[in-house]
């Protein structure tokens, strides 16, 4: 890819590997500082799925985002968590990240791509909106992930 680090080298996506699970636990509760993943379920994720869970690395070997979603199952997959660690937000990453994913999951075999975003996340509801995810036309699912935390589930067909 063409985008540049904060130093000026090179980026690149790859599959994550096992000595990546620390850098993708600080890069979650970074960008999620409010309800990051706990470290085992990232943990087991990864062990789970390793294939789907892409991180963006720096000429220093740094890690700068993240994407993380499920295999198939019924042809449908979910895109659990995407984060670009701050400085490096509004260089294309995000749309990069989310291409190569979703490029992995058709040729996987999935046919329709769900995702939830919190309603009020406007740069990532306009991402996956520029993407061709459509929102639930009932808009926003009330209490989605517990009391107050609400929702709007979006869905791409591949
Ligand atoms: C959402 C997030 C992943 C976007 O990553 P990014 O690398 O900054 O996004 P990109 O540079 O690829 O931008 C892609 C598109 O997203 C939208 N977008 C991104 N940031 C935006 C902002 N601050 N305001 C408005 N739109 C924005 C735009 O449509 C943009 O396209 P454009 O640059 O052609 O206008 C990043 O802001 C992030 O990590 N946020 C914290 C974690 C998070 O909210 N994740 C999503 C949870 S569902």
């Amino acid at each position: 890819m063409s985008s540049q680090g904060s130093g000026g080298g090179p980026l690149r996506i790859r599959a994550v590997t096992e000595d990546d699970l620390s850098h993708v636990v600080r890069l979650d509760a970074a960008a999620f500082p409010a309800d990051p993943y706990p470290f085992f379920v990232l943990r087991q994720l990864l062990t789970a799925f390793p294939e789907f869970l892409l991180v963006v690395e720096d000429s220093a070997k740094d890690l700068r985002g993240y994407v993380l979603a499920t295999p198939p199952y019924d042809a449908q997959s979910w895109i659990l968590s995407l984060g670009i660690t701050p400085e490096l937000r509004r260089q294309g990453l995000g749309r990069e990240l989310m291409t190569r994913i979703l490029g992995l999951l058709r040729a996987k075999g999935t046919h329709s791509v769900w995702l939830s975003v919190e309603p009020g996340n406007d740069s990532a509801v306009a991402l996956y909106r520029s993407l061709g995810f459509v929102p639930e036309p009932q808009g926003p699912r009330l209490d989605y992930f517990g009391p107050g935390e609400h929702r709007l589930l979006m869905s791409l067909a591949l």
